[in-house]
C-alpha cells in the first residue's frame, strides 16, 4: 500500500491514506483559502487548511475564562508553536509531528486545534506532554456543515488501546501516554513523534456527506499507523512491537 507524503508544512508531515472509499468526482483541490484564519467553505476533494498551536493551556483563554480562537488577537501565544496542515477533505489523514526536534512540553504541552475567522471553530485544549508523560496518539474529528467547519473534536477511547500494555500509563482515563524518559533525546529509545488521525464528518457545500469519520470511528487508536508506508520506520516498527 503505497501513501505518499503530499505536503510539508513549517514543522510537520502530512501523511494521507489514499486508500479510502473513492467517489467518482473531480480529485482537483478548488479551495484558493490557505490561511488557517479565512473562512473557507469546502467541497469533497478540496484541500482544507487548519493549524494546531501548541501552549501551555491557559494561554488560551482571554481573562482566564473564555477560551478564544487562537487567531483571536487578544490571546498572547508568544510562547507557542505553530502548525499548519492542509489534509485532502474526507480522507483519513495522519498528521505527524516531529517531538525530537520540538518538544511539546517546552511551549506549555497543551494543543488547540483551529480554523476559521467569522467563523472561528476551535477544539478544547488537549493535553500533550509535561516533564513526565507525553501523550502521542491522538484522534481529531472535523465536523462540517454545507462545507463550513463547525466543530473540532478529539475523541479519546478511554485508554482501550492500551490497557495492559506495561509501556503505557492511561492519564485521566482518557489519554494513553508514555514517560518521557522513554523518548529519544531524553534518555530513551522511544520516538515520541506525536500523531494525529484526521477525519471529517457532517456535509461538504453540496450537503454531500462525509464519509472518512466512519471509516475511523471503530479502529483504535494506534491501529492505523502500520499503513503509513513512508513513516520513519523508527515509528511503525516500535508500535508494532508494542501492539
Ligand atoms: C476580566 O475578568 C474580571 C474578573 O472576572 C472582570 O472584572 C473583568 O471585567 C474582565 N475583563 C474583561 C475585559 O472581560
Ligand atoms: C524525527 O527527527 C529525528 C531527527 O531529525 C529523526 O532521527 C527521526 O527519525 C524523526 N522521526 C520521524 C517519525 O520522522
Ligand atoms: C504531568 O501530567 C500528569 C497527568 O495530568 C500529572 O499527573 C502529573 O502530575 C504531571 N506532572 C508534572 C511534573 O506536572
Amino acid at each position: 500500500m503505497a501513501i505518499p507524503v503530499t505536503s510539508i508544512l513549517l514543522i510537520v508531515a502530512v501523511t494521507i491514506l489514499s486508500t479510502t472509499t473513492r467517489f467518482v468526482e473531480p480529485s482537483s483541490d478548488n479551495n484558493n483559502v490557505f490561511s488557517p484564519c479565512t473562512d473557507a467553505t469546502i467541497q469533497r476533494s478540496d484541500g482544507f487548511t487548519f493549524g494546531i498551536v501548541f501552549a501551555s493551556r491557559t494561554a488560551f483563554f482571554f481573562n482566564s475564562s473564555v477560551q478564544l480562537s487562537p487567531c483571536d488577537r487578544r490571546l498572547s501565544l508568544s510562547n507557542s508553536q505553530l502548525a499548519v496542515f492542509r489534509p485532502k477533505v474526507d480522507e483519513i489523514s495522519l498528521l505527524t509531528v516531529n517531538s525530537s526536534t520540538f518538544p511539546p512540553d517546552n511551549v506549555g504541552g497543551y494543543m488547540v486545534a483551529f480554523a476559521g475567522r467569522k467563523y472561528a471553530a476551535r477544539s478544547i485544549p488537549a493535553f500533550v506532554a509535561n516533564s513526565t508523560y507525553i501523550v502521542t496518539s491522538f484522534t481529531l474529528a472535523m465536523e462540517f456543515q454545507k462545507g463550513r467547519l463547525q466543530n473540532l473534536f478529539w475523541k479519546r477511547d478511554g485508554c482501550s488501546s492500551c490497557s495492559g500494555k506495561s509501556n503505557f500509563v492511561c492519564l485521566n482515563n482518557q489519554d494513553c501516554a508514555i514517560r518521557t524518559n522513554s523518548c529519544k533525546n531524553r534518555g530513551g529509545t522511544v520516538d515520541c513523534s506525536i500523531g494525529i488521525q484526521l477525519a471529517f464528518s457532517g456535509t461538504d457545500k453540496h450537503e454531500s456527506v462525509f464519509n472518512s469519520w466512519y471509516e475511523v470511528k471503530n479502529l483504535r487508536q494506534y491501529s492505523l499507523f502500520g499503513l503509513y508506508q513512508n513513516l520513519k520506520d523508527s515509528l511503525t516498527s516500535q508500535y508494532n512491537s508494542f501492539f
